[in-house]
């Protein structure tokens, strides 16, 4: 049998074709565009979701025996916002996750509703990004769009429903609109009261791994496939990627260097971080997690390569950062040109960068925080530059790490994917700025594959998530941190901690 993974990301639409047994039978993307009507917002087109999702499948299958396709699931950036009236046609562009514009209403939401209520509502506190002060800022700025809402839906589930025809949601994905009662599962009647909205407005909440429904007929036949083949719920990005990489089950740690970047620990029981810094969500395996969600990892280097540099060549640019005897693993298959230096400058360098391109989530929550360079001087260079900006996302990650430590958990060793993944030398810098053991699996298609397990598990391929992971995932190299590199990163940490709260009041001022 045949699964396909829809990872419904915020560039590109990726889509997964996973055998039976795991393996991954073919790949396909398709990007869509991203709006930024003023600065710090994001929107999308749930159309161009639709559109280039369907496009996509029309690629994966062309060459597969159709008749073999059971299921299909989905991994989706989260927290959007998709209203529909009551045509089921969408009101207007959707309001993505890395989007600022609702300071006011998350104000209101901690301030007036008061954190301890929303955490134990729903076990956490307002981001801007997340749906529900996303509701409110509609009510107040677009009442007649408001008034025309029929059906408030998340990106993935939209997909999900334009195949099946069913308003659906999963537990994780449905954890990050802060209208979910994360431990007992449900809708929160409290939060809907308060964002004014009712219960039928919302979609029914499914675990990641159950089926929804069914392909549409007409769908079916546009795609060349049986109108029995299964949609299963799938999750939010975060733990479909979760599950891609068997981050499942208890204590384990997934790191995604995606557009987004997100430290994640899985929990088999419920558990509430005490300062809400970190997200507390339904996990995909009928569990739980905790995430540090920062709103620019791999995006960072993508703005700094495309943008400013202006080179599409990463790895080349990534090559001029000189080599340090961590960085350069024959074993991984990497050459050093000229002599090795035991003492490069990973860990040495003067220059900070702060990734704040879209404002913080985790842990600052403040969409007025901004990207900065500091510490240059006469000397330094483009790959200084460039190194920065890799070890800026590694220190924000490590922000998130060390809220988790004061909770009490102990991690010693994460698994990696996304696009930022596919570089050794940031995974280099990540296993030796957090002291982790990196586990590197066979593939970094951390939320299609994800998506694609949960299809296979939805359709009774595999008794449950936890199966699925221990018979799928491999991990096939490890990077160790290097005690005397981690030793310096610890000083430039420590310096870098520094920074953000010595600009904060400016960043007030900017933005
Ligand atoms: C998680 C989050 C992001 C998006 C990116 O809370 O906002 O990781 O899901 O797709």
């Amino acid at each position: 049998m045949l699964y396909i993974g829809v990872d419904l990301g915020t560039s590109a639409v990726k889509l997964l074709l996973m055998k039976a047994d795991g393996a991954i039978q073919k790949t396909v993307s398709r990007e869509y565009p991203l709006y930024f009507p003023h600065p710090g917002w994001s929107e999308q087109n749930p159309g161009d979701w639709y559109a280039q999702t369907m496009d996509g499948l029309k690629e994966l299958l062309a060459d597969c025996d159709r008749s073999e396709v059971a299921g299909i699931s989905f991994g989706g950036q989260m927290h959007g916002l998709v209203i529909l009236d009551k045509e089921d046609q969408v009101i207007r562009p959707a309001i993505l996750w890395n989007d600022g514009r609702t300071s006011e209403e998350c104000e209101y939401l901690n301030q007036e509703i008061g954190r301890e209520r929303l955490s134990e509502y729903t076990a956490n506190i307002a981001f801007a990004g997340f749906t529900a002060p996303k509701l409110l800022w509609l009510k107040k700025h677009e009442p007649e769009n408001f008034a025309r809402i029929e059906k408030i839906m998340l990106p993935k589930d939209y997909i999900a429903y334009r195949l099946s025809g069913v308003h659906c949601t999963d537990v994780s994905d449905a954890s990050g609109m802060l209208l979910f009662d994360v431990r007992n599962r449900c809708w929160s009647g409290e939060m809907l009261k308060i964002c004014g909205v009712r219960k039928e407005q919302m979609a029914r909440i499914f675990e990641s791994y159950e089926v929804v429904g069914t392909l549409l007929p007409e769908i079916a036949a546009e795609l060349g496939i049986s109108d029995t083949v299964k949609v299963i719920a799938g999750a939010g990005d975060n733990a479909a990627a979760a599950v891609g990489t068997g981050t499942v089950g208890d204590g384990q740690c997934n790191i995604s260097l995606g557009t987004s970047g997100t430290i994640f620990i899985s929990s088999k029981e419920f558990g509430v971080d005490k300062y809400n810094a970190l997200h507390a969500f339904a996990h995909a395996d009928g569990h739980y997690h905790l995430m540090g969600c920062m709103l620019s990892a791999a995006s960072c280097n993508k703005w700094w390569m495309d943008e400013i540099i202006g080179t599409k060549d990463y790895a080349a640019e990534q090559a001029k950062i000189r080599d340090s005897k961590a960085f350069c693993r024959k074993d991984a298959g990497m050459e050093c040109a000229g002599e090795i230096k035991d003492n490069g400058k990973l860990g040495e360098n003067h220059v900070f960068f702060l990734p704040y391109l879209m404002g913080e989530r985790s842990p600052h929550n403040n969409p007025n925080a901004r990207a900065t360079f500091i510490g240059m001087t006469m000397d330094t260079t483009r790959a200084d530059m460039t190194q920065a900006v890799l070890e800026g996302v590694a220190f924000a990650l490590r922000d998130s790490l060390e809220v988790a430590k004061t909770l009490g958990i102990s991690i010693t060793r994460t698994k990696i994917c996304g696009g930022g993944a596919k570089s050794p030398l940031w995974k280099t810098i990540i296993a030796n700025v957090l002291n982790l053991k990196v586990d590197v699996i066979e593939s970094e298609e951390g939320p299609g594959l994800g998506g694609a397990m949960l299809a296979a598990v939805g359709c009774g391929e595999y008794a449950s998530v936890e199966e699925a992971a221990q018979k799928i995932v491999r991990v096939v190299d490890t990077i160790e941190p290097d005690p005397e590199l981690v030793a310096k990163y610890e000083a430039r940490y420590a310096q870098f901690k520094q920074i953000y709260p010595a600009c904060k009041a400016l960043f007030d001022v900017i933005a």
